[in-house]
């Protein structure tokens, strides 16, 4: 594992065991801005000797917190999604990422009737990283040629999350990782 890498995983790990909460998060989400402005870094990891798509960079053994690097080459757009218990931050490192949130207004929490409305949009350009608790509602939109980096509380494979369709006011548990 490169430097920058390793020694992000390791502070991270350290920021996260030192505090728990929020502000254990947020220092996490400051320093992959740094990681991900850094271009031999960017060139290692996510350059184009790398894999197409999603790849694992880290997963911490003891916090459970995985470290995932993106190269995609096609766009796509998520539906509404959130990500259960987890948390995650999306750091841009190429192109860029529309972030759409949204609110849910029925009070529910779980799989069912959902109306969810729109909050807010923003763009992440490179060197921005934004953070998602696990039951902020979520849509992201990128053109082909984005690269970033996804950290994300666990593996999301294992945790229970929702994905909210608009037009049918309905929100499914997602069977697999095909919202992001
Ligand atoms: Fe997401």
């Amino acid at each position: 594992m490169a430097d920058a890498l390793k020694s992000f995983c390791e502070a991270s790990s350290a920021a996260l065991r030192a505090d728990p909460g929020p502000g254990g998060r947020e220092q996490v989400r400051r320093m992959v801005e740094t990681l991900v402005a850094d271009p031999e870094f960017v060139e290692t990891w996510l350059g184009s000797e790398a894999p197409l798509g999603k790849r694992t960079l880290y997963e911490d053994a003891e916090l459970g917190f995985v470290v995932l690097g993106y190269r995609q080459d096609k766009p796509h757009r998520s539906p509404p999604h959130d990500h259960g218990r987890s948390w995650a931050i999306y750091a841009q490192a190429d192109a860029y990422t529309d972030m759409t949130l949204y609110r849910r207004l029925d009070g529910g929490e779980g799989a069912g009737p959902a109306q969810i409305e729109l909050d807010r949009s923003y763009r992440l350009e490179p060197g921005h990283a934004g953070l998602y608790d696990g039951p902020e509602i979520h849509a992201i939109d990128y053109p082909a040629g984005s690269r970033y980096v996804r950290i994300t509380g666990c593996d999301l494979d294992r945790v229970p999350r929702l994905r909210y369709d608009l037009a049918t006011g309905e929100a499914k548990v997602i069977e697999s990782a095909t919202a992001s």
